[in-house]
């Protein structure tokens, strides 16, 4: 097979010393990487150490003649298997969205006809700015892969979502958009039509639930499983990246809601239970909330206090509904009906079990004996009564989108779910 050729286009900011990894790791697994630098890249890393890593070249400028005399741009934007922005900064987002071409980058970018992914990197509140959730919106809807940028502390200080993913995570999500893309046609004067959109889930309606429930005790204390809602929410992107139509039901956790994505917020496992019901018809319902099973019996409107006599206030506690295996025997039943189940031992055998008991076509499994709830990473099998589906452990992002091609092999066997 001949060896994949990413053009990687190197934005500004101070996480562009990643893309260096980032090239060790495309040449190490024998891909054939060409870098482009824009200006504001030339002052984070050097077209010298790009050079010398990836072995090529490193373009930077639209007015090198000696370039197109030797490589057109509109010959460097195609001949390559797939376009990568690391980091892709706001300003290069915004340009991309807006058809802007007024540099090498952003023209490469306009005139390419292959898959393009970016992986943002920019301050919190650049990434949260409603111009640049809208941007990133129109990307994923031209067809743009656009990741999730990681969440945590940056380097002016703040705290959030915004850090350019690490270099293993572009890694993988470079091999899935190579795994998805048409294969390359080398220019031949023709200009190649392929589409760059891959959007699977285009026309789907799909659920899921994510995040904890809340159950209140009094108006300050409640019971509540331990669930950071990144999987889900990971879900509910790639869905919409996918091209499906997303209503993500979520419990409290401070996330951002993933573009693309209608969101409602609910507290309580009952709440949530309305709300998917609300949400029906569906085409798939991927429940990855983790629910609380019980609730309290009666919610005291007042803090229960502490009076120091050492007497310790019963709690009597009632059953939550379980709103996946309930909507496994309702008469809206989506065609594919998705569990999740995290296990520490025998992982495979409660799956199956689960599966039985609640009715539903799928249960991925996920193995949390040697990860923290909240981490970044999952291993999970996918249990069905075809048998069980194992897969390596992969950043969360990367299980969603896997999951998703799953999810549209098995929607197409279906026919589009009734909107009305
Ligand atoms: O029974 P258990 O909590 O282990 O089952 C996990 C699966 O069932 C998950 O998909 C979860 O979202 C769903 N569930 C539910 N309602 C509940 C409990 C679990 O939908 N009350």
């Amino acid at each position: 097979m001949a060896a994949k050729r990413i053009l990687l286009i190197i934005g500004g900011g101070i996480a562009a010393y990643k893309s260096i990894e980032l090239v060790r790791l495309l040449r190490k697994a024998g891909m054939t990487v060409r870098c482009v630098l824009t200006r504001a890249g030339e002052q984070f890393v050097t077209p010298l150490t790009l050079a010398a890593l990836s072995e090529n070249k490193v373009y930077t400028s639209l007015f090198d003649l000696k370039d197109e005399v030797e490589m057109g741009h509109i010959q460097l934007s195609r001949e390559a298997d797939l376009v990568v922005v690391a980091p892709a900064t706001a300003d290069l987002l915004a340009k991309m969205a807006a058809g802007i071409a007024d540099d090498l980058a952003t023209t490469l970018l306009l005139a390419t006809d292959k898959p393009v992914l970016a992986a943002p990197a920019m301050n919190v509140r650049m990434w949260l700015h409603p111009a640049t959730q809208r941007n990133v919106v129109t990307l994923r809807g031209d067809g743009v892969t656009v990741m999730e940028p990681d969440e945590g502390e940056m380097a002016c200080g703040e705290y959030g979502p915004g850090r350019l993913p690490e270099p293993e995570a572009i890694k993988q999500a470079i091999d899935d958009a190579l795994a998805r893309a048409p294969a390359a046609v080398p220019l031949t004067g023709q200009p190649d039509f392929a589409p760059a959109n891959h959007r699977p889930l285009y026309g789907r309606r799909l659920l899921v639930t994510a995040g904890p429930t809340h159950e209140p005790i009094d108006p300050v204390r409640y019971i509540a499983n331990r669930s950071s809602g990144k999987q889900g929410f990971a879900i509910a992107a790639a869905a919409a990246e996918a091209g499906a139509e997303v209503l993500l039901v979520a419990g409290p956790v401070p996330l951002p809601t993933p573009p693309g994505v209608v969101r409602i917020d609910v507290e309580t496992a009952v709440e949530m239970a309305a709300e998917v019901e609300a949400a029906l018809p569906a085409d798939a319902a991927i429940m990855v909330a983790a629910v609380a099973d019980w609730r309290a019996a009666d919610t005291r409107a007042k803090k229960i206090k502490k009076d120091g006599s050492g007497h310790v206030p019963p709690l009597a506690l009632a059953e939550n509904p379980d709103i996946l295996a309930g909507l496994a025997r309702s008469a809206k039943r989506p065609p594919l009906l998705i569990g999740f189940a995290a296990e520490t031992n025998d992982v495979i055998d409660h799956a199956q079990a689960k599966l039985a008991r609640k009715g539903c076509d799928w249960i991925v499994a996920n193995d949390v004996s040697a990860d923290p709830m909240g981490g970044e990473t999952n291993r999970v099998h996918i249990v069905s009564k075809d048998g069980v589906d194992s897969w390596d452990r992969l950043p969360k992002q990367a299980v969603a989108r896997k999951l998703m091609e799953k999810i549209a092999d098995e929607l197409d066997k279906c026919s589009p779910a009734d909107s009305d």
